[in-house]
């Protein structure tokens, strides 16, 4: 057995240092060449001539790639590769699949990391940091830990008697796996396919076309570390134009899916309209949208800086664009004459453009359609009477979709802002009375159907432990004195309930259970 993983350090980027350097040549000859990104069925590629165009968000004159997208004859020629390919796929043994993974995560952690990182930068706008402990470190991380998670369920097997020898046979699903990829996470879009291809599975991989751009290097990547053709096909395009004939599929074994509450929604009443049409059951794994709060109790005033870090890189790093990150904040009066100047300055600080100036903070959201989403939440701010945008506030469209990080304060605790998904950096705050910090929880609780994560700020252990009981329900990951974003893999499983998904625990165990459908062997002798 390998030993346990450890996490992929983090490198820092800093003038001056190799990684830089490296880095900066990468995106230098990267954005200077425009790459024509097809779908990937059984290791070919196809052009099917029905096309998108690939930008850089921070920078949407610029044409990264033309994607094609997958029509419905490409689609089902991809159901038909997967199910030729299942059966060799899914009789290697284990430690065969599990050495492809390795050697992926060996070559991302070395000659790809500048590559997937450049790709990240470019095509999510995220800053080399954001882009570093996502596409490289968490990615590697998933890539490492899913090979010692899977060997740990290989090893749960049943007791024998004398006279018997029992055992489980992990099998993987009797059909694919039908993986659906969000923009903002480039490690998340590759553990979205690779956890179930470990497991035995084919994969069908639908990237966002947002984040085609990333998703081809890491066809790239896969394909360089081995592994073979048609396990996993890549299916960028049209939601319903792929998913329908996949999810009408005989064939469909699972989903792994992360993205949008509404469109889950869609593919689980999908699953339901086709149900006499399966083999079996789909497992339907997904992690969608959120909420994310913080709370602070007044003895929180002890670290108000920490409260004011938390709230300014959890809101606004990558944009506000990560599911985890939190939008809306509960501070207590007593805290708020000093806080609120704490977080002016600390925002008014922030340097936010082209990402490839490493200086800046902050890059621009993902594409037009954010863009003006979030400008209308900000004129919604500026028109209500009882919101005050306290920094922020301002949209620029010239360059790039850059929205200035953004907080708004509202008397009402069950304000839209305070409680639907923007999924950009425009953050709620709501100051209750010190005296109300049961009935402010309870509020919380109440207001939003999310639960996905959620912070409270306390130095007092009654108070955490109140947070803890009333919010129980509240967060799938919950966090005590620190922001409520950036969980490790192997350390913080991630995954929330209520309309935040299925909460089946990316980055642990958990998840790679979901992958398998184990038989039970008894033999008499
Ligand atoms: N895993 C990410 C985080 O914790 C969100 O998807 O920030």
């Amino acid at each position: 057995r390998v030993p346990a993983p450890k996490n992929e350090p983090v490198l820092s980027h800093a003038p001056g240092s190799p990684e830089r350097r490296e880095l900066q040549a990468t995106l230098k000859r990267m954005s200077a060449e425009q790459l024509e990104i097809p779908v990937i069925i059984g290791g070919k590629h196809v052009r099917t001539g029905k096309t998108d165009t690939v930008r850089m968000p921070h920078k949407h004159s610029h044409v990264l790639a033309t994607l094609h997208e997958a029509d419905a004859g490409t689609v089902e020629q991809a159901i038909q590769n997967s199910l030729s390919v299942k059966e060799d796929w899914a009789r290697m043994p284990f430690q065969s699949r599990a050495a492809i993974f390795l050697r992926a995560a060996e070559l991302l952690a070395t000659r790809y990391r500048p590559i997937m990182n450049a790709a990240t930068m470019l095509g999510q706008s995220k800053t080399a940091h954001q882009a570093e402990i996502d596409a490289t470190c968490e990615a590697v991380d998933f890539l490492r830990y899913n090979v010692h998670f899977a060997e740990q369920i290989l090893a749960m097997q049943p007791e024998n008697s004398p006279q018997t020898w029992n055992m489980t046979d992990y099998r993987p699903l009797d059909g694919f796996v039908f993986s659906v990829a969000p923009f903002n996470f480039t490690s998340i879009a590759m553990n979205l396919a690779v956890a179930p291809a470990l497991m035995g599975n084919v994969v069908l991989f639908k990237p966002s076309n947002t984040a085609a751009y990333s998703a081809w290097y890491i066809m790239e990547l896969l394909r360089e570390a081995g592994l073979p053709d048609g396990v996993i096909n890549m299916l960028p395009g049209d939601g319903p134009t792929v998913g329908n004939p996949v999810l009408a599929s005989p064939h469909l074994g699972g989903i792994h899916f992360t993205g949008s509450t509404p469109t889950f929604n869609v593919m689980w009443k999908t699953v339901g309209e086709n149900i006499s049409r399966y083999k079996q059951y789909p497992r339907i794994v997904g992690e969608t949208g959120g909420k994310d709060f913080i709370v602070a109790h007044p003895s929180a005033a002890d670290d108000l800086e920490a409260l004011a870090v938390a709230i300014v890189r959890g809101g606004f790093e990558y944009q506000g664009q990560k599911c985890s990150a939190p939008s809306r904040i509960f501070v207590p009066e007593s805290m708020w004459p000093k806080l609120k100047p704490r977080l002016q300055a600390l925002i008014s600080e922030i340097r936010m453009g082209d990402v490839t100036d490493f200086r800046n903070f902050m890059g621009a959201v993902i594409d037009e359609k954010s863009f003006k989403k979030t400008s209308g939440y900000i004129d919604l701010a500026k028109n209500d009477s009882g919101a005050t945008v306290v920094a922020g506030g301002e949209v620029d469209r010239k360059e790039g979709w850059f929205i200035k990080p953004t907080l708004v304060q509202l008397q009402d605790p069950k304000h839209r802002i305070m409680r639907e998904e923007i999924f950009a950096p425009v953050v709620g705050l709501h100051v209750y009375p010190d005296s109300k910090y049961v009935e402010t929880l309870r509020e919380v609780d109440a207001a939003a159907s999310y639960a996905l994560t959620g912070s409270v700020f306390a130095r007092d252990r009654k108070a955490i432990d109140t947070a803890l009981s009333e919010l129980r329900h509240a967060a799938g990951n919950f966090y005590i004195n620190d922001k409520p974003t950036g969980a490790v893999v192997g350390q913080q499983p991630f995954g929330g309930s209520r309309a935040s998904g299925t909460n089946d625990k990316a980055g642990s165990l958990l998840n790679l259970t979901r992958w398998t459908s184990p038989r039970t062997i008894k033999e008499n002798f």
